[in-house]
């Protein structure tokens, strides 16, 4: 190591006592990838023994998205966690969050780094990035990410001081996978110059000062991501009707060869993934996305795979080692980029994306709820699945017809929560079926809905809601009773079950 760095090597709690009450932080990360780990975990304890002797101490944390339990679970149980932007899935923060003591700003992906440079939001000071790799050039220094782009490159050029955590888990090996490009601002902006999912546009490493790197700890420690769950029945079922639907619009020709995937979090996605890769009549694809999850390998090894392009590299614990182990014959497969550009809007569109995102509920007229259980505890937050459904060539959103034990009916009358509205949502599945909303209006929309994406259990309550609006509703166009409109969710709050 540059003799420079070495002598700013130090350990994590002198680092994390450095950090100033109401301070806002900006970490490198983006789903558990790449994140920080030790200076948030000694953050944490710093903040719980401040707490324990009446200080009060708080800090506000901005990430590329959800990040490790070591930085989002720790900062939220020890309560110093105040202020948290733009997504998250941390069971500890999500119960902050929903009891009140934790402001959380859900916000569009896309949108999260220009926020940040244009002011929109209050800036990070001290920026904590994950990296495999700083090498001295005069008085800059090159930064190389770890396992995801996120939003750290504006981080460390808006914040004053960054440190760095070294991690040799995947070591030196990674450098090259990244690609940082930071759009201009407007007025000035040029056309972002990227025309195929493979393009590289930018360079391979962060440049900033090397005056703001101001402490570096060196660790060895894998992402902490859980597997995967095996591919159960209802995501194979879905799976099976989104690869059927896919071959019969190519087949009528509404669908060119060679559009790039984007595919969400979770295991429905990484079932659809996977069901690609097994699928004789797939031709090669390239994956335009924001989460590269370990389905990745099957595309691989199937001959499958032109490029996965993403914000990181989301793989299990099993996932990082058959990586590691691959390292050098894959490196012309993946491309990391900052999340601006992996999810960004103008790329989305212009590349034709298929995005593929799953939704917590979905009503008949064509809404979709994917961050609020029952419209007011917020699960996870909306990601991606804005920046992509709302510019996607052809938006996908996909759940199983119930939940609970059939005590829910994800097709719902009236979504509890808007995320994603009637006018970009397309093609709706779940295990019953796809349903391909395009060109109804609202009512035969619904009767589709409800026949093929309904669970039969629920079908009948839907179509006499529907029904009755017909009848009763003074607009028949969407034909709501808005005093009926969340009956299904209201029972079930009452009574444990959205049947009668
Ligand atoms: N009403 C109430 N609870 C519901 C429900 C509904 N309609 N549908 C699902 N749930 C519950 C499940 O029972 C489960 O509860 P548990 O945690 O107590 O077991 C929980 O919600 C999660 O459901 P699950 O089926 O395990 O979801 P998942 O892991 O496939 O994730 C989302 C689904 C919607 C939460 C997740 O995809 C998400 O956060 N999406 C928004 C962001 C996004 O789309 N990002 C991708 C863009 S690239």
């Amino acid at each position: 190591m540059n003799a420079t760095l070495k002598s700013l090597v130090s350990t994590p709690q002198a680092l994390a006592a450095l950090i100033k009450n109401g301070e806002v932080i900006g970490v490198s990360g983006f789903t558990p990838s790449g994140y920080p780990k030790v200076i948030p975990t000694a953050l944490a304890e710093r903040g719980k023994a401040l707490k324990a002797d009446g200080v009060d101490f708080g800090i506000s944390l901005y990430t590329g998205a959800s990040v490790g339990d070591e930085c989002d679970g720790a900062l939220a149980r020890a309560g110093i966690m105040k202020v948290r932007m733009p997504y998250q899935s941390n069971k500890d923060l999500r119960n902050g969050i929903n009891n009140g003591t934790i402001q959380y700003f859900d916000q569009h992906l896309s949108h999260m780094a220009k926020l940040v440079r244009q002011g929109s939001v209050p800036r990070p000071t001290t920026a904590i990035i994950e990296a495999v790799d700083v090498e001295v050039h005069g008085d800059k220094a090159r930064v190389f990410l770890a396992g995801s782009g996120g939003c750290s490159a504006t981080y460390m050029l808006v914040a004053d001081r960054i440190f760095i955590e070294l991690n040799s888990h995947y070591g030196l090996a990674l450098k090259g996978f990244h690609d940082i490009y930071i759009p201009e601002s407007q007025p000035f902006v040029d056309v972002i110059p990227l025309k195929s999912p493979s393009d590289r546009i930018g360079k391979p490493y962060v440049e900033v000062a090397l005056s703001k790197i101001q402490g570096i700890v060196e660790t060895n420690m894998p992402d902490k991501m859980g597997g995967f769950e095996p591919v159960d029945a209802e995501s194979a079922a879905i799976a099976a009707h989104i690869l059927d639907f896919l071959a019969f619009e190519r087949k009528h020709g509404r669908l060119p060869e060679g559009l790039p995937y984007q595919s969400g979090v979770g295991n429905v996605a990484n079932a659809v993934l996977a069901a690609m890769a097994k699928d004789p009549n797939q031709k090669p694809l390239s994956l335009y996305t924001e989460v590269i999850q370990d389905s990745v390998f099957e595309i691989i090894e199937n001959d499958k795979l032109i490029i996965a392009s993403g914000a990181s590299l989301t793989f299990s614990i099993a996932g990082q080692q058959k990586f590691k182990d691959n390292i050098e014959k894959w490196r012309d497969k993946f491309v990391i980029r900052q999340q601006e550009i992996s999810n960004n809007p103008e790329l989305v569109r212009r590349l034709g994306t298929i995005s593929m995102n799953t939704a917590i509920e979905m009503d008949i007229f064509g809404n979709v709820n994917s961050t609020h259980i029952m419209g007011t505890q917020m699960m996870n937050g909306i990601g991606g699945s804005g920046d992509f459904a709302r510019n996607a060539y052809l938006p996908i959103f996909m759940t199983s017809s119930t939940a609970k034990d059939r005590a829910i009916s994800c097709i719902v009358p009236m979504v509890s929560h808007t995320d994603h509205h009637e006018h970009s949502t397309q093609i709706f599945v779940t295990e019953r079926g796809l349903c391909d909303l395009r060109g109804l209006a609202p009512v035969p929309r619904a009767r589709k809905v409800i026949e093929i994406c309904a669970h039969p259990d629920y079908q009948p309550l839907l179509t006499e809601y529907l029904d009755y609006g017909l009848k009763n509703a003074k607009g028949k166009h969407t034909p709501h009773t808005l005093s009926r409109a969340f009956e299904f969710h209201t029972r079930f709050l009452e009574t444990g079950t959205m049947k009668l």
